[in-house]
């Protein structure tokens, strides 16, 4: 495997007292997917905002291409390269697909036409369509343009399935192996797991704010610990 592009080390952030992260390590390289699957309240958004620098950690460190950003704010970190899609809604939704991403490339004086960014992400038939009306795989997908703007080396993506039917769970894993075989590291948190071990190299389990299991796609569902505590 090649130097992490993106490592994190024991991470443990509490939040109104509570552990919500109790000491998460995790590495993603480049051209990997990596999965981080777990139940809904595991700490799987709580994990991306500390990586992403939203949320400031109790302990632990963040690395990316090797440099210490524990400390760094979400917009320097995204300065050196780190993209991230939050769980939550993040497009203009009264604008066009063309002209969210027409704002978006201002933002990061994108050299790429919207044009361009729309077809990388399977929207250039839908340039005129207003966001609000878009499907919940068509919007998806437009935050992902969002946060490939800037062609990050290193992509968080929280939950691109939700709200997506299978077909375009599909596209949208299609979508992420594409950026992974330009060398992007990518890093998904999902609980939908067939969908998201179909285009993962490698897969965490996280539960109660811990990597309980690191496995294989292949192996993850016949992995005891995955089904004591997670399929049951
Ligand atoms: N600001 C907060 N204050 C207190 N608890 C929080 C806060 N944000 C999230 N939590 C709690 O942290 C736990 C993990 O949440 P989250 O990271 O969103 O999990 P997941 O994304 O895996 O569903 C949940 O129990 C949630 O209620
Ligand atoms: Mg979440």
């Amino acid at each position: 495997m090649s130097s992490p592009a993106l490592a994190a080390e024991d991470l443990s952030v509490a939040l109104g007292g509570v552990g919500i992260l109790r000491g998460v390590s995790l590495e993603v390289a480049p051209g990997e997917v990596v999965g981080v699957l777990g139940p809904s309240g595991a700490g799987k958004s709580t994990l991306f905002r500390a990586l992403s620098g939203e949320l400031r950690v109790d302990r632990g460190s963040v690395r990316l291409g090797g440099v210490d950003v524990t400390r760094e704010p979400l917009w320097k970190r995204a300065r050196l390269g780190l993209g991230y899609v939050p769980q939550t809604p993040s497009v203009l939704f009264d604008l066009d697909v063309e002209a969210n991403l027409e704002a978006f490339g201002r933002i990061t004086r994108s050299a790429k036409p919207a044009q361009t960014r729309a077809a990388e992400v399977d929207l250039e038939g839908r340039l005129e369509i207003r966001a609000r009306d878009l499907s919940g795989g068509e919007r998806r997908r437009l935050e992902l343009a969002r946060a490939l703007t800037a062609e990050p080396r290193v992509l968080l993506c929280d939950e691109p399935l939700a709200g997506v039917d299978p077909t375009g769970a599909q596209r949208i894993g299609r979508i992420l192996r594409a950026r992974a075989e330009a060398q992007m590291a990518v890093l998904v948190a999902d609980h939908r797991v067939s969908e998201a071990l179909a285009f993962c190299d490698r897969v965490l389990l996280l539960l109660d704010g811990r990597v309980e299991v690191a496995s294989t796609p292949a192996e993850f569902l016949e992995h005891p610990a995955v089904r004591r505590r997670y399929l049951g």
